[in-house]
Protein backbone atom coordinates (compact mmCIF):
# COMPACT_ATOMS: atom_id res chain seq x y z
CA UNK A 1 0.00 0.00 0.00
CA UNK A 2 1.03 3.47 -0.65
CA UNK A 3 0.07 6.39 1.34
CA UNK A 4 -2.98 7.38 -0.47
CA UNK A 5 -4.50 3.87 0.21
CA UNK A 6 -3.45 2.76 -3.80
CA UNK A 7 -2.00 -1.12 -3.39
CA UNK A 8 0.59 -0.61 -6.57
CA UNK A 9 -0.36 -4.16 -7.70
CA UNK A 10 -3.80 -3.51 -8.55
CA UNK A 11 -4.51 -1.98 -12.08
CA UNK A 12 -4.86 1.56 -11.68
CA UNK A 13 -7.94 2.11 -13.92
CA UNK A 14 -10.86 -0.45 -14.13
CA UNK A 15 -14.25 -1.05 -15.79
CA UNK A 16 -16.77 -3.08 -14.84
CA UNK A 17 -19.48 -4.31 -17.35
CA UNK A 18 -22.60 -4.49 -15.67
CA UNK A 19 -23.31 -2.62 -12.32
CA UNK A 20 -26.20 -5.03 -11.06
CA UNK A 21 -25.65 -6.86 -7.58
CA UNK A 22 -22.17 -8.68 -8.50
CA UNK A 23 -21.22 -5.65 -11.20
CA UNK A 24 -21.55 -3.00 -7.97
CA UNK A 25 -20.08 -5.79 -5.73
CA UNK A 26 -16.81 -5.45 -7.93
CA UNK A 27 -16.62 -1.89 -8.66
CA UNK A 28 -17.15 -1.15 -4.46
CA UNK A 29 -14.27 -3.39 -3.84
CA UNK A 30 -12.25 -2.31 -6.32
CA UNK A 31 -12.81 1.41 -5.15
CA UNK A 32 -12.04 0.22 -1.64
CA UNK A 33 -8.53 -0.56 -2.92
CA UNK A 34 -7.79 2.40 -4.69
CA UNK A 35 -8.66 1.87 -7.88
CA UNK A 36 -10.34 4.81 -10.55
CA UNK A 37 -13.28 2.63 -11.42
CA UNK A 38 -15.76 2.92 -14.61
CA UNK A 39 -19.29 0.79 -14.56
CA UNK A 40 -20.48 0.64 -18.02
CA UNK A 41 -24.32 0.16 -17.60
CA UNK A 42 -26.49 -0.95 -20.73
CA UNK A 43 -29.13 2.29 -19.96
CA UNK A 44 -29.59 5.50 -17.95
CA UNK A 45 -32.08 3.87 -15.74
CA UNK A 46 -29.77 0.67 -15.08
CA UNK A 47 -26.71 3.15 -14.61
CA UNK A 48 -29.11 5.25 -11.92
CA UNK A 49 -29.70 2.36 -10.37
CA UNK A 50 -26.21 0.82 -9.88
CA UNK A 51 -24.74 4.35 -9.16
CA UNK A 52 -27.58 3.48 -6.05
CA UNK A 53 -25.82 0.43 -5.23
CA UNK A 54 -22.17 1.34 -5.31
CA UNK A 55 -23.40 4.50 -3.33
CA UNK A 56 -24.95 2.49 -0.76
CA UNK A 57 -22.38 -0.26 -0.48
CA UNK A 58 -19.61 2.83 -0.39
CA UNK A 59 -21.91 3.90 2.63
CA UNK A 60 -22.01 0.93 4.40
CA UNK A 61 -18.18 0.61 4.95
CA UNK A 62 -18.02 4.52 6.07
CA UNK A 63 -20.80 3.07 8.89
CA UNK A 64 -18.68 0.20 9.67
CA UNK A 65 -15.24 2.39 9.64
CA UNK A 66 -13.53 0.63 6.79
CA UNK A 67 -13.37 3.88 4.70
CA UNK A 68 -12.75 7.72 6.26
CA UNK A 69 -15.27 9.06 3.95
CA UNK A 70 -18.00 8.35 1.21
CA UNK A 71 -16.57 11.35 -1.56
CA UNK A 72 -13.27 10.45 -1.76
CA UNK A 73 -14.24 6.81 -2.59
CA UNK A 74 -17.27 8.23 -4.90
CA UNK A 75 -14.92 10.51 -6.81
CA UNK A 76 -12.64 7.72 -8.32
CA UNK A 77 -16.34 6.71 -9.75
CA UNK A 78 -17.92 6.92 -12.50
CA UNK A 79 -21.22 5.66 -14.40
CA UNK A 80 -21.60 5.78 -17.62
CA UNK A 81 -23.82 3.80 -20.58
CA UNK A 82 -20.83 4.33 -23.14
CA UNK A 83 -18.40 1.46 -23.61
CA UNK A 84 -15.93 4.03 -25.65
CA UNK A 85 -15.05 4.47 -21.34
CA UNK A 86 -13.08 1.41 -21.20
CA UNK A 87 -10.50 2.18 -23.61
CA UNK A 88 -8.09 3.38 -20.88
CA UNK A 89 -8.62 0.26 -18.56
CA UNK A 90 -5.87 -1.93 -17.79
CA UNK A 91 -8.83 -4.63 -16.94
CA UNK A 92 -12.40 -4.70 -17.38
CA UNK A 93 -14.26 -7.15 -15.55
CA UNK A 94 -17.52 -8.08 -17.13
CA UNK A 95 -20.70 -9.07 -14.89
CA UNK A 96 -23.63 -9.26 -17.44
CA UNK A 97 -26.69 -11.91 -16.90
CA UNK A 98 -25.83 -15.53 -17.30
CA UNK A 99 -26.70 -15.48 -20.79
CA UNK A 100 -24.21 -17.15 -23.80
CA UNK A 101 -24.98 -14.98 -26.29
CA UNK A 102 -25.58 -11.12 -24.59
CA UNK A 103 -21.89 -12.63 -22.91
CA UNK A 104 -19.90 -12.97 -26.33
CA UNK A 105 -21.35 -9.59 -27.50
CA UNK A 106 -21.19 -7.88 -24.52
CA UNK A 107 -17.45 -8.84 -24.52
CA UNK A 108 -15.99 -8.65 -27.72
CA UNK A 109 -17.90 -4.84 -27.82
CA UNK A 110 -15.48 -4.30 -25.05
CA UNK A 111 -12.40 -6.17 -26.45
CA UNK A 112 -13.16 -3.44 -29.10
CA UNK A 113 -12.25 -0.50 -27.24
CA UNK A 114 -9.50 -1.83 -25.46
CA UNK A 115 -5.56 -1.18 -25.77
CA UNK A 116 -4.17 -4.33 -27.07
CA UNK A 117 -2.15 -5.21 -23.40
CA UNK A 118 -5.58 -4.87 -21.32
CA UNK A 119 -7.33 -7.45 -19.56
CA UNK A 120 -10.31 -9.00 -19.63
CA UNK A 121 -12.01 -11.12 -17.14
CA UNK A 122 -15.92 -12.07 -16.63
CA UNK A 123 -17.45 -13.24 -13.35
CA UNK A 124 -19.48 -16.02 -15.05
CA UNK A 125 -20.74 -18.59 -12.54
CA UNK A 126 -20.50 -21.67 -14.69
CA UNK A 127 -20.04 -20.37 -18.74
CA UNK A 128 -16.63 -21.86 -19.78
CA UNK A 129 -13.79 -19.46 -19.89
CA UNK A 130 -12.09 -21.21 -22.40
CA UNK A 131 -15.43 -21.41 -24.88
CA UNK A 132 -15.85 -17.38 -24.15
CA UNK A 133 -12.32 -17.45 -24.85
CA UNK A 134 -12.41 -18.39 -28.20
CA UNK A 135 -14.46 -15.90 -29.29
CA UNK A 136 -12.47 -13.29 -28.76
CA UNK A 137 -9.48 -11.75 -30.99
CA UNK A 138 -7.12 -11.46 -27.63
CA UNK A 139 -8.12 -14.63 -26.05
CA UNK A 140 -4.64 -14.95 -24.38
CA UNK A 141 -5.68 -11.69 -22.31
CA UNK A 142 -8.94 -13.31 -21.20
CA UNK A 143 -9.60 -15.20 -17.73
CA UNK A 144 -12.53 -15.79 -14.98
CA UNK A 145 -12.41 -14.16 -11.86
CA UNK A 146 -15.11 -15.55 -10.03
CA UNK A 147 -16.43 -13.09 -7.62
CA UNK A 148 -18.97 -14.32 -4.56
CA UNK A 149 -22.76 -13.09 -3.27
CA UNK A 150 -21.94 -10.69 -1.60
CA UNK A 151 -19.04 -9.10 -2.71
CA UNK A 152 -18.16 -7.14 0.50
CA UNK A 153 -18.88 -10.25 2.70
CA UNK A 154 -17.05 -13.06 0.73
CA UNK A 155 -13.52 -13.66 0.78
CA UNK A 156 -13.00 -16.16 -1.95
CA UNK A 157 -12.43 -15.32 -5.49
CA UNK A 158 -12.16 -18.08 -8.13
CA UNK A 159 -9.17 -17.43 -10.83
CA UNK A 160 -10.33 -19.45 -13.35
CA UNK A 161 -7.66 -19.86 -16.58
CA UNK A 162 -8.55 -20.78 -19.70
CA UNK A 163 -6.37 -22.71 -22.17
CA UNK A 164 -5.69 -19.76 -23.65
CA UNK A 165 -4.86 -17.44 -20.81
CA UNK A 166 -1.41 -15.97 -20.91
CA UNK A 167 0.80 -17.65 -17.83
CA UNK A 168 2.24 -14.92 -16.18
CA UNK A 169 -1.69 -13.18 -15.30
CA UNK A 170 -2.54 -15.98 -13.10
CA UNK A 171 0.19 -14.45 -10.69
CA UNK A 172 -0.84 -11.36 -12.09
CA UNK A 173 -4.68 -12.29 -10.79
CA UNK A 174 -3.33 -13.98 -7.42
CA UNK A 175 -1.80 -10.35 -6.61
CA UNK A 176 -5.18 -8.36 -7.45
CA UNK A 177 -7.17 -10.59 -5.60
CA UNK A 178 -4.81 -9.95 -2.72
CA UNK A 179 -5.20 -6.50 -3.34
CA UNK A 180 -8.46 -6.57 -2.90
CA UNK A 181 -8.19 -8.21 0.44
CA UNK A 182 -9.53 -11.71 -0.57
CA UNK A 183 -8.65 -15.39 -1.07
CA UNK A 184 -7.78 -17.13 -4.17
CA UNK A 185 -8.69 -20.33 -5.49
CA UNK A 186 -6.67 -21.00 -9.07
CA UNK A 187 -9.09 -23.01 -11.44
CA UNK A 188 -8.25 -24.20 -14.53
CA UNK A 189 -11.46 -24.25 -16.66
CA UNK A 190 -13.82 -26.95 -15.94
CA UNK A 191 -17.67 -26.87 -15.93
CA UNK A 192 -18.51 -25.44 -12.23
CA UNK A 193 -15.02 -24.48 -11.69
CA UNK A 194 -13.75 -26.06 -7.96
CA UNK A 195 -16.88 -24.15 -5.76
CA UNK A 196 -20.18 -24.86 -8.06
CA UNK A 197 -18.47 -28.60 -8.57
CA UNK A 198 -17.97 -29.78 -5.22
CA UNK A 199 -20.77 -27.78 -3.70
CA UNK A 200 -23.42 -29.42 -5.59
CA UNK A 201 -21.66 -32.74 -5.66
CA UNK A 202 -22.06 -32.55 -2.33
CA UNK A 203 -26.01 -31.33 -2.01
CA UNK A 204 -27.23 -33.40 -4.44
CA UNK A 205 -25.55 -36.23 -2.32
CA UNK A 206 -27.77 -35.23 1.05
CA UNK A 207 -30.84 -34.87 -1.25
CA UNK A 208 -30.84 -38.76 -2.39
CA UNK A 209 -30.26 -39.02 1.46
CA UNK A 210 -32.91 -37.63 1.89
CA UNK A 211 -35.01 -39.21 -0.43
CA UNK A 212 -34.01 -42.57 0.64
CA UNK A 213 -35.27 -41.66 4.25
CA UNK A 214 -31.41 -42.09 6.06
CA UNK A 215 -32.16 -39.37 8.05
CA UNK A 216 -33.94 -35.64 7.90
CA UNK A 217 -32.91 -32.73 6.27
CA UNK A 218 -31.99 -31.12 9.66
CA UNK A 219 -29.78 -34.22 11.02
CA UNK A 220 -28.25 -34.80 7.69
CA UNK A 221 -27.06 -30.68 7.54
CA UNK A 222 -26.13 -30.80 11.31
CA UNK A 223 -23.94 -33.92 10.26
CA UNK A 224 -22.03 -31.51 8.13
CA UNK A 225 -22.24 -28.75 10.55
CA UNK A 226 -20.99 -29.97 13.64
CA UNK A 227 -19.24 -33.23 12.48
CA UNK A 228 -17.27 -31.15 9.43
CA UNK A 229 -17.40 -27.58 10.82
CA UNK A 230 -19.58 -25.98 7.85
CA UNK A 231 -20.70 -23.08 8.48
CA UNK A 232 -24.38 -23.96 7.01
CA UNK A 233 -25.42 -27.36 5.70
CA UNK A 234 -26.08 -28.32 2.41
CA UNK A 235 -29.62 -28.32 2.32
CA UNK A 236 -29.86 -25.48 3.97
CA UNK A 237 -27.54 -23.49 1.74
CA UNK A 238 -29.62 -24.96 -1.70
CA UNK A 239 -31.99 -23.75 0.27
CA UNK A 240 -30.84 -19.73 0.19
CA UNK A 241 -28.97 -20.45 -3.02
CA UNK A 242 -32.78 -21.35 -5.01
CA UNK A 243 -33.37 -25.12 -5.84
CA UNK A 244 -34.24 -23.93 -9.21
CA UNK A 245 -30.71 -22.38 -9.54
CA UNK A 246 -29.53 -25.74 -8.24
CA UNK A 247 -31.53 -27.36 -10.35
CA UNK A 248 -29.99 -25.67 -13.77
CA UNK A 249 -26.28 -26.00 -12.38
CA UNK A 250 -26.71 -29.84 -11.86
CA UNK A 251 -28.49 -30.00 -15.48
CA UNK A 252 -25.74 -28.06 -16.77
CA UNK A 253 -23.04 -30.69 -14.92
CA UNK A 254 -24.55 -33.49 -15.68
CA UNK A 255 -24.39 -32.25 -19.60
CA UNK A 256 -20.64 -31.67 -19.08
CA UNK A 257 -19.30 -34.02 -16.43
CA UNK A 258 -21.86 -37.04 -16.46
CA UNK A 259 -24.46 -38.90 -14.66
CA UNK A 260 -22.93 -38.30 -11.45
CA UNK A 261 -24.21 -34.88 -11.30
CA UNK A 262 -28.12 -36.04 -12.52
CA UNK A 263 -31.00 -34.37 -10.42
CA UNK A 264 -32.64 -36.30 -8.13
CA UNK A 265 -36.57 -36.71 -8.12
CA UNK A 266 -37.02 -34.78 -5.06
CA UNK A 267 -34.94 -31.66 -6.36
CA UNK A 268 -36.78 -31.71 -9.59
CA UNK A 269 -40.52 -32.80 -8.02
CA UNK A 270 -39.93 -29.42 -5.30
CA UNK A 271 -39.10 -27.02 -8.23
CA UNK A 272 -42.24 -28.23 -10.26
CA UNK A 273 -44.32 -27.23 -7.12
CA UNK A 274 -42.61 -23.84 -6.43
CA UNK A 275 -40.85 -25.10 -3.34
CA UNK A 276 -37.79 -23.08 -4.51
CA UNK A 277 -36.20 -22.76 -0.86
CA UNK A 278 -35.75 -19.48 1.20
CA UNK A 279 -37.44 -17.10 -1.64
CA UNK A 280 -40.75 -18.92 -2.11
CA UNK A 281 -40.73 -19.55 1.98
CA UNK A 282 -40.33 -23.42 1.54
CA UNK A 283 -37.62 -25.96 -0.35
CA UNK A 284 -35.87 -28.39 2.20
CA UNK A 285 -36.85 -26.16 5.22
CA UNK A 286 -39.86 -23.67 6.06
CA UNK A 287 -38.63 -20.44 5.96
CA UNK A 288 -42.20 -18.70 7.18
N1 LIG B 1 -25.87 -13.27 -8.08
C1 LIG B 1 -24.98 -14.16 -7.67
O1 LIG B 1 -25.11 -14.79 -6.60
C2 LIG B 1 -23.74 -14.42 -8.49
C3 LIG B 1 -22.59 -14.94 -7.87
C4 LIG B 1 -21.43 -15.12 -8.63
C5 LIG B 1 -21.45 -14.81 -9.99
N2 LIG B 1 -22.60 -14.34 -10.57
C6 LIG B 1 -22.55 -14.01 -12.01
O2 LIG B 1 -22.41 -12.60 -12.17
C7 LIG B 1 -23.04 -12.19 -13.37
C8 LIG B 1 -24.03 -11.09 -13.05
O3 LIG B 1 -24.98 -11.56 -12.13
P1 LIG B 1 -25.83 -10.58 -11.21
O4 LIG B 1 -26.46 -11.42 -10.17
O5 LIG B 1 -25.03 -9.39 -10.83
O6 LIG B 1 -26.96 -10.09 -12.26
P2 LIG B 1 -27.84 -8.77 -12.23
O7 LIG B 1 -29.01 -9.05 -13.09
O8 LIG B 1 -28.04 -8.29 -10.83
O9 LIG B 1 -26.90 -7.69 -12.96
C9 LIG B 1 -26.62 -7.71 -14.33
C10 LIG B 1 -26.45 -6.26 -14.79
O10 LIG B 1 -26.00 -6.25 -16.15
C11 LIG B 1 -26.64 -5.18 -16.82
N3 LIG B 1 -26.60 -5.42 -18.25
C12 LIG B 1 -27.37 -6.27 -18.99
N4 LIG B 1 -27.03 -6.20 -20.29
C13 LIG B 1 -26.01 -5.29 -20.37
C14 LIG B 1 -25.25 -4.78 -21.46
N5 LIG B 1 -25.42 -5.21 -22.71
N6 LIG B 1 -24.30 -3.84 -21.19
C15 LIG B 1 -24.10 -3.40 -19.93
N7 LIG B 1 -24.80 -3.86 -18.87
C16 LIG B 1 -25.74 -4.79 -19.08
C17 LIG B 1 -28.05 -5.16 -16.23
O11 LIG B 1 -28.66 -3.90 -16.44
C18 LIG B 1 -27.77 -5.47 -14.77
O12 LIG B 1 -27.58 -4.30 -14.00
C19 LIG B 1 -23.66 -13.45 -13.98
O13 LIG B 1 -22.75 -13.99 -14.90
C20 LIG B 1 -23.81 -14.37 -12.78
O14 LIG B 1 -23.80 -15.74 -13.14
C21 LIG B 1 -23.73 -14.11 -9.86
Amino acid sequence: MTMDGVDPSLPHRVGVLGGGRMGAGIAHAFLMSGSDVVVVERDDDAAAGALDRVASAVAKSVERGLAAGAEPLLARLRVSTDYADFADRGLVVEAVPEIWDLKVSSLRAVEERLEASAILASNTSSLTISGLAAELQRPENFLGLHFFNPVPASTLIEVVIAKQTLPWLVDAARGWVAALGKTAVVVNDAPGFASSRLGVAIALEAMRMVEEGVASAEDIDNAMVLGYKHPTGPLRTTDIVGLDVRLGIAEYLESTLGERFAAPQILRDKVARGELGRKSGKGFFDWD
